[in-house]
């Protein structure tokens, strides 16, 4: 539900906020570039503890294309003239070390890919330039590939399929919890927004005004 209403409203709005501000597809990019270059992280990370070469080589090859997506991003980027400041280490969150193990990482991931992948979809439908669209298009395929590579990497770690697919249901739940947390408090700062903007250019005028009359009235001899 909540992946079907991010699609709906990057279909809506993403149109309008680049057409309105000159910087915003810059600004988006940019977050595109940092996105992905955590997840590479992220799976350089898992790649580091996990067990079986096999899986390994499925982590390195995710690892090496969420790079190529990172860099990807900073070309569009750089080609609006814009530039990308990547977060260093220290200030990431290691989601294997959230998510307690290996297989509840797999999990998490592998259900994290089918949403990017929808959304990317959506983005490609919505930007009005021909390169990015061109770029989230190549970029969906890989994620489509990253889902499926995470299933046989849970399946190969996890072997009870029954059990696999409970961890993939929690960890569904425990990212639709995490998207609602992030988009209660998008819309709880723009509210905020809206009424500082209220009080202090429409409601400020008007009570200095009174202010200035009262003033004089009470100064008058
Ligand atoms: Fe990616
Ligand atoms: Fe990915």
């Amino acid at each position: 539900m909540i992946v079907w209403l991010r699609k709906v409203l990057i279909r809506l709005l993403l149109p309008v906020s680049w057409a309105l501000r000159r910087r915003r597809p810059v600004e988006t990019l940019c977050q595109f570039a940092e996105t992905e270059s955590d997840s590479g992280w992220q799976f350089l990370r898992a790649f580091e503890q996990c067990p079986d070469p096999a899986q390994r080589a499925h982590l390195f090859h995710n690892l090496l294309e969420e790079r190529e997506h990172s860099s990807l991003f900073t070309e569009l980027v750089e080609r609006r003239g814009g530039r990308v400041r990547l977060s260093t280490e220290n200030g990431r969150t290691s989601l294997l070390e959230q998510e307690g193990n290996m297989p509840a990482f797999l999990a998490y991931v592998h259900a994290g890919e089918l949403d990017i992948a929808n959304e990317f979809g959506a983005y490609a439908r919505a930007v009005p330039d021909d390169d990015v669209r061109r770029v989230f298009e190549n970029i969906k395929e890989e994620e489509d590939g990253h889902h499926s590579n995470l299933q046989g990497a849970l399946l190969a770690i996890f072997p009870d399929p029954v059990k696999a697919a409970a961890l993939v249901r929690r960890a569904r739940r425990r990212r639709t919890w995490r998207a609602f947390q992030r988009g209660s408090k998008r819309i709880g700062d723009t509210l905020l927004a809206v009424w500082l903007v209220i009080l202090y250019v429409v409601l400020g005028p008007f009570c200095v005004f009174q202010g200035r009359r009262r003033l004089a009235r009470a100064t008058r001899p």
